[in-house]
């Protein structure tokens, strides 16, 4: 059993929005004391993509060792939880009805408190969590910086979103920027698959382009006329099929690194210069990055050079807490447990929950 505070607020997290079954133990928002992935992708890859009903069918299947698990890591039982959070929306409808009705089970027999949290919510908090097992190896971790606390700027790309938004306070948001069309993740899916390199496509081009050459083909970069936080990737991902089949017609043999590398440094140009200038303009000197995206590795190095250079702090997740993960609904169910959120026992998943909504 882990020493424990009186005053400590221990949170188990469930997340299952998407193809990863995961669940966590998060001590008072910013200390992961476990944190379990049962990853689907090796299952879903023969398909080219998330198959809604498979995952569905993984996550009922695995969600009770994860939890079991994840309390087993963090060495506490479920009578020493304060609370059960859960993500229940935006996602797939049937893979986060398997989260939430667990959530619901565990909470209304041990007779814990339930909220229910928005997995983009938990995604801007895994800039929150500092401690975490495993911590003292990483060397993304940002290192002597205080904790993140808002207000601050956050880019959120992931594979579902794409949004820039003001974090006023833990949970409070105002967006200031969305995609018109491709979330900047679904782009780097859809173009992986246009070059062969399979799904997923994000890591595969992350990958494939620490080889290539950023300006061997330059992309077109779209601005939206009249909102200058908008982003738009559906004009870059038809650029790149296009190059492609042109190639296919003319018989040229198309260089892959160079065209992730080239397709990737657009990606990045649109999303820093967008975020830095909307912090600047906002007048916020802090910016995070958050999703799956904010992985990608030419992101990180961009954002970290151009905030550097305009004397901007910059905060982002390890990269095991930027893809989908439980702990990072548990460093938000934490905010959301100190400002009272509590949910009833008739909690459903919501497939189209918008940011802010309740
Ligand atoms: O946040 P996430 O795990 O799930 C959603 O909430 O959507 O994001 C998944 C997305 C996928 O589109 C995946 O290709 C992308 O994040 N991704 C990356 C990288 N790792 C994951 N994109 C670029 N570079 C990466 N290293
Ligand atoms: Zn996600």
């Amino acid at each position: 059993m882990i020493k424990q505070n009186k005053e400590d607020i221990l949170i188990l997290a469930i997340e299952s929005s998407c193809d990863e079954t995961a669940a966590a133990v998060v001590r008072n928002g910013r200390e992961v004391l476990s944190n379990v992935i049962a990853s689907q992708i090796a299952l879903h890859t023969q398909f080219g993509g998330v198959v809604p009903e498979i995952a569905s069918r993984k996550h009922m299947e695995k969600i009770n060792q994860v939890i079991v698990r994840a309390l087993e890591d963090a060495g506490v039982s479920l009578l020493e939880i304060t609370a059960v959070g859960v993500t229940y929306g935006p996602g797939l409808v049937g893979a986060l009805l398997v989260g939430v009705a667990e959530a619901k089970a565990i909470a209304y027999a041990a007779k814990k408190p339930l909220i229910g949290v928005h997995h983009i919510e938990g995604h801007v908090a895994a800039n929150f969590i500092t401690k975490y097992p495993g911590q003292e190896n990483d060397i993304s971790l940002r290192s002597g910086k205080p904790e993140l606390e808002p207000p601050f700027v956050c880019l959120i790309v992931s594979g579902g979103h794409t949004h820039l938004v003001v974090v006023k306070d833990y949970g409070e948001f105002e967006i200031i920027g969305r995609t018109r069309d491709d979330a900047a993740g679904e782009a780097f899916d859809k173009v992986a698959r246009a070059i062969g390199l399979g799904y997923p496509g994000g890591p595969k081009i992350d990958q494939a382009a620490r080889q290539g050459n950023p300006h061997a083909v330059e992309f077109p970069r779209a601005r939206v006329a009249g909102a200058p936080y908008d982003f738009s990737f559906s004009g870059l991902k038809s650029a790149v099929l296009n190059y492609v089949n042109h190639a296919k017609m003319t018989g040229k043999e198309i260089c892959v690194p160079d065209l992730a590398a080239s397709f990737q440094n657009a990606v990045v140009e649109a999303l820093v210069s967008r975020a830095v200038s909307a912090a600047q303009e906002y007048g916020y000197k802090t910016l995070a990055i958050a999703g799956g995206v904010a992985s990608n590795s030419a992101l990180r190095a961009a954002m970290a050079k151009a905030c550097q250079e305009d004397g901007l702090d910059f905060y982002y997740p390890s990269p095991v807490f930027c893809t989908d993960n439980g702990a990072m609904i548990g460093a938000a169910a934490y905010y959301e447990y100190k400002k009272g959120t509590r949910h009833g026992w008739d909690l459903n998943a919501v497939p189209n929950l918008k940011l802010g909504e309740r």
